[in-house]
């Protein structure tokens, strides 16, 4: 019988302990911060118009808003005018079929929204020209004529944005003539089980040894020399295989020195999440102005949103984008979800072969949404363990970085599987793993309960367990769900589990959450402060999309969208100590804030988020509406619902 492992406890809170200390599960707030009524600055509730949506339409989206309101295209004279003649004073091309009637756009030129163009200001010249809506600062206002700070134009107009694709390339994917390595539709079983680009091969298998073979009946002195016995012999094999292992590291760096691969320069090492804030992957709010705020306050390793390998390789313009990368991420990662091996890999290569800046791929294992889980990928792809292995020694063959595996509890909380399957990955011993991380809810449960610390202790314990019985590798955990407070953080960590966890939702609510980790404190930020993050969010969204009007309504639709998460804080300064974290799913009750503008931040009615966003990026037009991509989050209805998780995805 082998030595008997006792699981460590996990001192992460389950909603019995919280329930024990706050029976309502609402935040109390301290006395003059109470409110029965929505305060005067709020815009007034108005009950939902539910007509023609019918119980069965809810259910079908599941939480996602799909009939959301979106901005007509921007039809203003401007967007006709030539780019070379807005950007650069001049044409560049022969049979242009653009607009130069330039004049036509100054005169036509609405109020400028404001006095600064941030983009002229931070990088000398603005790209948008005539056409941004701060541009009084740098056109002249009777030619239209774009002004530089240096008096010339730049030679490019290079804001920190990496990762774009050739317009060559876009088209070859379009086309299906990009140069695969792999064919389409590849069987798993068809993956070379060696790993070209981490050495050649799959880690060594290591020793077996004769197991402890002894009963609880047996004398004391004889369980005592059996186990002496058998310590003995693990070490011995332990000390002949991490000799193996040694040379297989040779042998690996031998390989990559003088690599006959495709890709030779590029270095492959795993990535270390030891410590380190790691920002989850997030569709549509985790976008790369969020991302930029998000290094701003102290993350250090970042990932894009889902991107599905199915529209990458098809080369969809909008999917690609979702690779860009700023400079100030300096530890990036790339999810991808896909159903197949030969998806994973083509993507990887297309990631590697176009040099692509990429320090990771994450895989989504995770992903509940219908559209992705029928096609094989997100949960379901938790369920096929040889696809997945598949995959990842595709991606090993043709990506030379590492790879991260993002998965849930299970399919289903009564069935959580993922104790087997973080065994199962580490027992593959493919050493382009860097780690695995573990939302502690099953795909079913979506947001409806708090994240299971306890499974997830069960999980890292049996890998544990793995790396002593089978020798393998100690993949690292990254445990995942529910963190808002550097107590939370350090609760997962204490938990034995991990020396780190990932944010999401909580860095969604609180941006400055990385601060607060790295500070160990619970910072009372100031509502003028919050909208100074709000501030720099607009300025890097205006970069990333623009200063023209459609720059400025994509980055409302987005800072809108963050706001659906940012109004669920609740101001450390304005709840009783008690209450101090505030839990990820506690109900933020009515209160008044310490000034109107942390009364309206604290708004549940988008039609104050865009009165917010008003004071950012100027009036929006009288036909505006907004309505979040996640419906649970706004609670612009009079009965307010839980306000806990909401069902987004994920
Ligand atoms: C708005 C939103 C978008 C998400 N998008 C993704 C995604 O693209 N990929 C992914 O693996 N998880 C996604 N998730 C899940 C999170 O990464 C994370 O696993 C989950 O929210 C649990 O952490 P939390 O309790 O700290 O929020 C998303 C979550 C939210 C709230
Ligand atoms: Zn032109
Ligand atoms: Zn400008």
């Amino acid at each position: 019988m082998a030595a008997c492992y006792k699981a460590p406890t996990v001192a992460a809170r389950t909603m019995d302990a919280i329930k024990q200390t706050n029976p309502t599960m609402q935040v109390l707030v301290k006395p003059g911060h109470e409110a029965t009524e929505v305060p005067d600055v709020l815009t007034p509730r108005v009950a939902p118009d539910t007509t023609g949506v019918d119980d069965r339409d809810k259910k079908k989206n599941k939480g996602q808003n799909k009939k959301r309101p979106r901005d007509a295209k921007c039809t203003e004279v401007g967007k006709s005018l030539c780019l070379g003649l807005i950007r650069n004073n001049k044409c560049p091309w022969d049979d242009c079929k653009f607009s130069h009637d330039i004049e036509a756009v100054v005169v036509a030129r609405p109020q400028d929204v404001g006095e600064t163009c941030v983009i002229f200001e931070k990088f000398g010249s603005c790209p948008f020209g005539v056409n941004c809506r701060w541009g009084s600062t740098h056109i002249n206002p009777i030619t239209g004529a774009n002004l530089f700070k240096t008096g010339a134009p730049p030679a490019d107009y290079d804001m920190g944005v990496k990762n774009g694709f050739s317009i060559k390339t876009q088209k070859a994917l379009r086309s299906r003539k990009y140069p695969f390595f792999y064919e389409r539709n590849t069987p798993p079983d068809q993956f070379t089980p060696t790993l070209t680009l981490w050495g050649g091969q799959i880690l060594p298998k290591p020793p077996v040894v004769a197991p402890l073979n002894v009963s609880k009946r047996d004398p004391d002195d004889v369980i005592e020399a059996q186990t002496k016995a058998y310590e003995e012999r693990m070490a011995v094999a332990k000390k002949e295989y991490e000799q193996t292992l040694l040379e297989f590291e040779k042998k690996k760096t031998e390989a990559i020195a003088s690599s006959n691969t495709p890709f030779p320069k590029k270095t492959k090492s795993l990535i270390d999440f030891e410590n380190k804030v790691y920002i989850a992957p997030l569709t549509t709010v985790g976008n790369l102005p969020f991302r930029r705020i998000m290094k701003k306050y102290g993350a250090d390793i970042t990932c894009s949103e889902m991107a599905l390998c199915a529209n990458l390789l098809q080369g969809q313009a909008s999917e690609l984008a979702l690779l860009k990368r700023h400079e100030d991420e300096d530890v990036f990662g790339v999810q991808l979800a896909g159903g197949h091996p030969d998806q994973f890999s083509r993507c990887a290569e297309l990631i590697e072969k176009e040099d692509l800046e990429v320090d990771f791929i994450d895989m989504n294992c995770g992903c509940p949404l219908d559209l992705v889980c029928d096609k094989g990928g997100g949960s379901a792809m938790m369920q096929k363990a040889n696809k997945l292995k598949a995959a990842v020694i595709g991606i090993g063959n043709v990506f030379s970085g590492p790879v991260t595996i993002k998965m849930r509890t299970g399919w289903d909380e009564k069935k959580p599987f993922a104790v087997k399957l973080c065994r199962q990955i580490q027992g593959w011993g493919l050493p382009n793993v860097a780690a695995v991380m573990v939302h502690g809810r099953s795909r079913t449960q979506r947001y409806s309960r708090l994240a299971d610390y306890d499974y997830i202790g069960q999980v890292g314990a049996s890998m544990d367990r793995g790396a002593k019985e089978d020798m393998a590798r100690r993949i690292p955990l990254i445990p995942n769900g529910d963190v808002m407070s550097f107590v939370d953080f350090e609760e997962r960590k204490r938990a034995g589990v991990s020396n780190t966890a990932m944010l999401a939702r909580g860095a969604l609510i609180k941006p400055w959450l990385p601060t607060e980790i790295k500070e160990r404190r619970h910072w009372d930020i100031s509502a003028s402060e919050r909208l100074d993050i709000m501030r720099d969010f607009v300025n890097f969204g205006l970069e990333q999309w623009g200063s023209d009007k459609q720059g400025i309504n994509t980055t409302r639709r987005f800072l809108l969208e963050w706001q659906s998460f940012l109004h669920r804080y609740i101001p450390v300064g304005c709840i009783v100590e008690g209450s101090v974290p505030q839990r990820m799913n506690e109900r933020p009750p009515l209160f008044v804030g310490r000034s109107d503008l942390e009364t309206l931040m604290a708004s549940d009615n988008s039609a104050d988020w865009v009165k917010i966003s008003e004071m950012l990026l100027g009036r929006v037009d009288d036909d505006f509406k907004f309505e979040p991509k996640h419906k649970a989050n706004s609670y612009a209805k009079q009965d307010r619902d839980g306000g806990g998780g909401g069902k987004v995805e994920g």
